[in-house]
C-alpha cells in the first residue's frame, strides 16, 4: 500500500486538475482513495470517473473514517476552519487551495494549530512550480542577474464571464487570482514585505468583488514589486514576469499564466542575451502534482515544504494590506499594521 492515502474535499472544477496532476507526478508517494462533496451528483460523477474506493458527503465522516492521512481541501474560500481544525486534530496533513484563508488572522490560527500538532500544512500556490518560475529561481540562485531589486508581474486576461460562488466573493481578484502573482513576486524576491499600496476597481456587473488590481509592494527600503492584474483585457491577453537585478534582467512572457509555453529571456551585464524555451506539456496540471509531491515528501521526511503554511502568512499579509489600502483609496499600509489586526 502507498505510504499516503489522499482524500479530496470538494470535487468541483479544480479537483480534476489535482487528481490528474497527482497521478502524473505524485503517484510514488500517495494515492487518491476518497472524494467528498455535499453535492451528490458532483461526488458520484467524480468518484466514478476516477474510480475512487470511498466517497463521503460530509467532511466530518471523511476525517473520522481513518481511510486517509492526507487531505486536499479544494472548496470555496469560506470552507476552511470546519475542515482544517478537525483534520489537524486527527494528525492529517493538508494541502489547502489558495486563498489559504479569508483573512490573515484565520491563516495564523491554522498555522499555530498545525505546528502544535506536528502536521504538515501547505498552501496550493502551485504556480510557483511552473517551469518558467523554476527557471527564474535558478537564474537568481546562480547570481547571473545579481540580487533582484524590482519584480514586475502583470497579467491581462479576458475573465469577464464567470459564475457560482465567485460572484458572491467580496474579496475577488486579489484573493482568488492575483494572490498567485503576489506569492511569486514575494518568493522570488526572497525578502519579507514591509508595505503595500493598492488600487482596485469592481467592473463586473454581476460580481460583488474587484476585477482589476494595481499594486505596489515595498520590501524594505531597497526592493519593490509591482503588479497589474486585469480581468478586462478583451483582446491581447498577456502574462509578464520581469526581474531586474543588480547585474542584469530576466523576463518570462506568455499568453496567460496557466499556459504551457513560455519564452524566457536573460541578459546579464557580463554576457550575451540568451533565450530559454520553457515549454512543458500540461505544465498547469503537473504543477498541482509537484505541489502535492512537495507536501508528501515533507510529511515523510519530517520537514516543511516550500509552500508551507507559515511561509504563506507573508502572502496573506500582502493580501490583507492590499485590501486595506484599496479601502483607503490607495494609501500606503504597512505590514506591521495588518499583523496587529486580530
Ligand atoms: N490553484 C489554482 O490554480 C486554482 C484554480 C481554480 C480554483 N482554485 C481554488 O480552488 C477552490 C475551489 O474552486 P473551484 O473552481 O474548484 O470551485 P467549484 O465551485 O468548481 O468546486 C467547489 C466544490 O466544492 C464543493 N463544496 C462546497 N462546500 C463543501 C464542503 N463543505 N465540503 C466539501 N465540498 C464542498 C462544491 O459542492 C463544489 O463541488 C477555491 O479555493 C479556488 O480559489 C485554485
Amino acid at each position: 500500500m502507498d505510504e499516503f492515502r489522499i482524500g479530496l474535499i470538494g470535487c468541483g472544477g479544480i479537483a480534476h486538475r489535482h487528481i490528474n496532476g497527482y497521478r502524473a507526478i505524485a503517484h510514488d508517494l500517495g494515492t487518491v482513495v476518497a472524494g467528498c462533496d455535499p453535492n451528490s451528483g458532483t461526488l458520484d460523477k467524480f468518484s466514478d470517473q476516477y474510480e475512487l474506493s470511498h466517497r463521503f458527503s460530509d467532511t466530518k465522516d471523511l476525517i473520522e473514517s481513518g481511510e486517509v492521512n492526507v487531505i486536499a481541501l479544494l472548496t470555496p474560500p469560506a470552507v476552511r476552519a470546519d475542515v482544517i481544525f478537525p483534520a489537524i486534530e486527527k494528525g492529517i496533513h493538508i494541502l489547502i487551495e489558495k486563498p489559504f484563508a479569508e483573512n490573515l488572522a484565520d491563516a495564523e490560527s491554522f498555522v499555530e494549530a498545525a505546528e502544535q500538532a506536528g502536521t504538515v500544512l501547505a498552501v496550493n500556490q502551485q504556480l510557483r512550480f511552473m517551469p518558467d518560475v523554476i527557471a527564474l529561481r535558478d537564474i537568481i540562485e546562480s547570481d547571473e542577474i545579481g540580487s533582484p531589486r524590482v519584480i514586475t508581474h502583470d497579467q491581462f486576461q479576458n475573465r469577464t464571464q464567470f459564475g457560482g460562488w465567485r460572484t458572491e466573493e467580496q474579496r475577488l481578484e486579489i484573493s482568488i487570482f492575483s494572490i498567485h502573482l503576489l506569492d511569486r513576486i514575494r518568493s522570488l524576491m526572497g525578502k519579507s514585505p514591509t508595505a503595500v499600496s493598492t488600487v482596485t476597481r469592481a467592473w463586473s456587473p454581476f460580481a460583488k468583488g474587484e476585477t482589476l488590481t494595481a499594486l505596489t509592494i515595498q520590501f524594505g527600503d531597497e526592493c519593490v514589486g509591482t503588479m497589474v492584474s486585469s480581468w478586462h483585457a478583451l483582446t491581447q491577453t498577456e502574462c509578464r514576469l520581469r526581474i531586474d537585478g543588480t547585474k542584469g534582467s530576466a523576463q518570462s512572457l506568455k499568453g496567460l499564466v496557466v499556459h504551457d509555453p513560455a519564452t524566457l529571456t536573460v541578459h546579464s551585464l557580463n554576457g550575451e542575451p540568451r533565450t530559454i524555451d520553457c515549454f512543458e506539456e500540461n505544465a498547469f496540471v503537473n504543477a498541482m502534482g509537484k505541489s502535492m509531491n512537495h507536501l508528501l515528501h515533507a510529511a515523510r521526511m519530517g520537514t516543511q515544504p516550500p509552500h508551507n503554511g507559515r511561509d504563506n502568512l507573508e502572502t496573506m499579509q500582502i493580501v490583507d494590506a492590499a485590501y486595506l489600502s484599496a479601502e483607503r483609496g490607495g494609501a500606503l499600509v504597512t505590514i506591521e499594521e495588518v499583523k496587529n489586526i486580530k
